[in-house]
């Protein structure tokens, strides 16, 4: 029997590796199945990558290790970054991925020029005008992000206008170099104008924003990516960057739905913006405070309680300390569960995350939808550095940036406990009136500290 050719072994761990890709997705759904979505996927990249260094049309692998070497020296360090910096992380790995597909689109380009066919340059322009944008924006989105960048919009009048015109010029580059393959020049000023384009494009957007932006980065970044499968005519390129782009799209819609807001909304509105008259009106208005140990009492009496977690429990790494305060009042004999925000905290799935490290059970966590169910039934509602997520003015505030986007309902629970260290305004930068209420005790001190002396108080048995 003869041995299978090559190619045919090529395509078949190709095929492999895009089924490992669409299980990645699948068992990524859901946190039960997270770390073996996590494990498929990288099988089928490391699948994929081996696969093409098999292939015949490589002719040197020095370069390929150079580049690899080089990769995995600044890919390191950036995967050991702190989770509450893994954003602006994402968003850099999505420059690079976006530079690299511009950069084997441009090389393509000068192997072939100037004897590009229509439908060859069609496809090179696509995939270098999409990754080149992408590449400047995930920077810009990194840099807000990282706040190395001011996170407000930055916008002037007739913006819109300007950025279109800019993007509007890329393509008619891409159009004379598509009908005058001759005009080799225009093809760098093509690149320089969609890399200007991507700068132009997240430049107005608020910080709030940037997972929205950074999903749909992902997105393009995918799409140029199955671009450049075409233009290299590599199967599981096309394939890997069609799921990269389609989910990177689908998480987006997700988000805008979880913020009420459309994407042209997202793309041209001025959301982060932080509003002056909060910081005056959290300074006079009086508020209820308590201390531990009358928060564990409290805790202590209910019979239920619904725990809001949110950004703060990231900065303050609180997550082993709520474990320990879920079992002590579990042992007490009260119903805990877990109201779980889809933008709480700074990226997707980020309290979900949090929350499996600490190994809270799956079924204890409540969807948004679920847990506003629930809170009119909750004794307590027991926010843990959460503010955004949990504000009653996008329910009642016409006026305010976040109005419309769906919130955890927590104020209607009987008694609301907040722990954060002060009224400062969270990501959106707006006051929130949910710690004036009367039922509201503020709970003010760093979110591990004082859920450890909630636990104590409640361990020692000084709560009844
Ligand atoms: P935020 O509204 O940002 O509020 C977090 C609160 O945590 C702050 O008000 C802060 O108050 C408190 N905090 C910080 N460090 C703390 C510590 N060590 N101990 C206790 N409290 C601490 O968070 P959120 O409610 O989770 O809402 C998320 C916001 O981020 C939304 O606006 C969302 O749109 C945006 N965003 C979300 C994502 C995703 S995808 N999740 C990504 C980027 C942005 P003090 O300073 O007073 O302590």
């Amino acid at each position: 029997m003869n041995p299978l050719p090559l190619s045919t072994l090529i395509d078949f761990a190709y095929l492999i590796a895009i089924v490992l890709f669409i299980l990645a997705l699948r068992w990524l759904s859901s946190p039960a199945t997270a770390r073996r979505g996590v494990l498929a996927g990288e099988i089928g990249a490391a699948l994929a990558v081996v696969a093409t260094f098999a292939n015949p049309e490589v002719v040197t692998y020095k370069w390929i290790l150079i580049a690899l070497l080089a990769g995995a020296i600044i890919g390191i360090p950036l995967g050991l970054v702190p989770m509450t910096a893994v954003p602006q992380r994402t968003a850099l790995s999505h420059a690079f991925g976006a530079l690299s597909a511009a950069l084997i689109g441009i090389a393509e380009y000068y192997v072939r020029a100037p004897h590009v066919t229509k439908f060859g340059m069609t496809e090179i322009s696509m995939e270098v005008i999409i990754g080149g944008l992408s590449f400047t924006g995930s920077l810009i989105a990194a840099g807000k992000l990282q706040e190395i960048l001011p996170q407000r919009p930055i916008t002037y009048r007739g913006q819109n206008i300007v950025s279109l015109s800019v993007l509007g010029a890329a393509v008619l580059l891409a159009l004379l170099l598509i009908f005058h393959p001759g005009y080799t020049e225009l093809f760098p000023v093509m690149v320089a104008v969609s890399l200007l384009f991507g700068v132009m494009l997240v430049t107005p957007i608020g910080g709030a924003d940037m997972p929205t932006v950074i999903s749909l980065l992902n997105s393009y970044v995918g799409l140029s990516a199955a671009l450049l499968g075409f233009v290299l005519n590599n199967k599981v390129l096309i394939v890997a960057g069609a799921l990269d782009g389609s989910s990177g799209f689908i998480l987006s819609v997700i988000m805008c739905k979880a913020m009420n807001r459309s994407f042209i909304n997202v793309m041209f509105g001025a959301f982060g913006q932080v509003q002056a008259s909060a910081e005056t009106a959290q300074e006079t208005r009086p508020v209820h405070s308590a201390t531990a140990e009358d928060a564990a009492a409290i805790l202590g009496a209910a019979s239920s309680v619904i725990i809001a977690p949110g950004y703060g429990m990231a900065v303050a790494q609180a997550q082993h300390k709520v474990r320990e305060l879920f079992d002590v009042l579990t042992k007490r004999g009260v119903e805990v569960k877990f109201a779980i925000h889809p933008v709480a905290g700074r990226m997707p799935g980020h309290m979900n995350v949090l929350l499996a490290e600490a190994d809270i059970p799956y079924d204890k966590l409540l969807d948004m939808e679920a847990a506003n169910s629930e809170f009119s039934q909750a004794d307590v509602a027991l926010v843990i550095g959460a503010n955004d997520v949990t504000n009653p003015a996008a329910r009642t505030e016409r006026g305010s940036p976040i109005y419309g986007m769906p919130i955890l309902d927590v104020d209607k629970a009987r008694t609301v406990m907040v722990i954060k260290r002060s009224l400062n305004p969270g990501f959106a930068g707006i006051d929130n009136p949910l710690y004036y209420l009367d039922k509201t005790l503020m709970l003010f001190g760093d979110a591990k500290t004082f859920v450890g002396d909630i636990v104590h108080e409640l361990a020692g048995g000084n709560a009844s």
